[in-house]
């Protein structure tokens, strides 16, 4: 018998070294729409040929090819108003967006909730775009929309409202800005949702939880629910929310598309920034 010590070794061993060949062989992207091809004896909701969106998983990706494989718990259909571009940028992007908003801020997205004031950092961005729209869904002063706060100038960067208001809320889709920044602009019991956590967010969520600070900063990822994917297509289809679409790129040129969309997190040379959702046709 191998030794439990061993067995952990070997498993773990065995763990990265697919982790690590998995980088080659992965096929990324995990936002698809389009037609269901061919569909398992075992799916209930689906027949070949229905016009779906899914959300792929996010370690096996999948959607830069001409077939992925979904799972049907995270597919749902499209109806014929929502084009297979408007559906594909829905599912990280809108999820996460529609999580931070409804989850993590707890905003009633009716318009009957209390009027709250939101800071969406990297507002033209794919995720900031639905945030933006969905805030003001939900009866929100929402910076972005209703202000226009500019990163690159000194007042943009200090986070200051142009009205003086201060946030209840910040949904925070960049990894710039310390808390240091967001903490004098915080409402009394403000709080930032951070979609792009780093160390420092999970020290600073830590600390303020410990010293009861009334001002919280929540460090947040995505959960992919179908119901709420479901949710979103509804509100494309009622006109109710746009994918802004920055540029369709056909699967031949994939590689660009993908270099256009790393462009708007880290290399700022390649082409200028995305803004809205990058879209890949077959
Ligand atoms: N937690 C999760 O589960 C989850 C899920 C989805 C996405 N994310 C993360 O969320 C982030 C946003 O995703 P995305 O798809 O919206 O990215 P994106 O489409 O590439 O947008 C990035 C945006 O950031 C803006 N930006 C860059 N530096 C900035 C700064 N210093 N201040 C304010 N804005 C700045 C850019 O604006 P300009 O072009 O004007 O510079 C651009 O519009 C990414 O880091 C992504 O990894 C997390």
């Amino acid at each position: 018998m191998i030794p439990i010590d061993c067995q952990i070794a070997t498993f773990a061993c065995i763990y990265f070294t697919s982790l690590w060949l998995k980088r080659f062989f992965t096929c990324t992207a995990c936002d698809v729409a389009r037609e269901a091809v061919e569909v398992s004896p075992r799916v209930k909701n689906f027949k070949a040929s229905d016009k779906v969106v899914a959300y792929l998983s996010i370690s096996n990706g999948g959607g830069f090819a001409e077939f992925a494989v979904a799972n049907e718990s995270l597919t749902v259909a499209r109806p014929p108003e929502v084009s297979a571009p408007e559906g594909a940028g829905l599912p990280v992007a809108g999820l996460i967006a529609l999580q931070a908003l409804t989850q993590a801020a707890g905003l009633r997205l009716n318009g009957r909730g209390p009027l709250k004031n939101i800071l969406i950092t990297a507002a033209s961005g794919g995720v900031g775009r639905y945030a933006v729209q969905l805030a003001k869904l939900g009866n929100t002063h929402s910076l972005g929309a209703d202000e226009v706060l500019d990163y690159k100038a000194p007042e943009g960067s200090a986070l200051k409202s142009p009205s003086g208001k201060k946030y209840d809320f910040v949904v925070h889709c960049t990894r710039a800005f310390p808390w240091s920044v967001f903490e004098p602009n915080l409402s009394e019991c403000g709080k930032v949702i951070d979609i792009t956590p780093g160390i420092s967010t999970v020290t600073t969520f830590a600390l303020k939880k410990l010293t009861f600070s009334k001002k919280q900063l929540t460090p947040l990822l995505l959960t992919p629910k179908g119901e709420n994917l479901e949710f979103l297509v509804k509100l494309v289809k009622e006109g109710k929310l746009k994918t802004v679409i920055d540029l369709k790129h056909p699967l031949s040129k994939a590689e660009d598309a993908w270099a256009k969309s790393i462009s708007g997190h880290a290399a700022k040379s390649i082409s200028g920034h995305a803004t809205g959702k990058i879209i890949v046709e077959p």
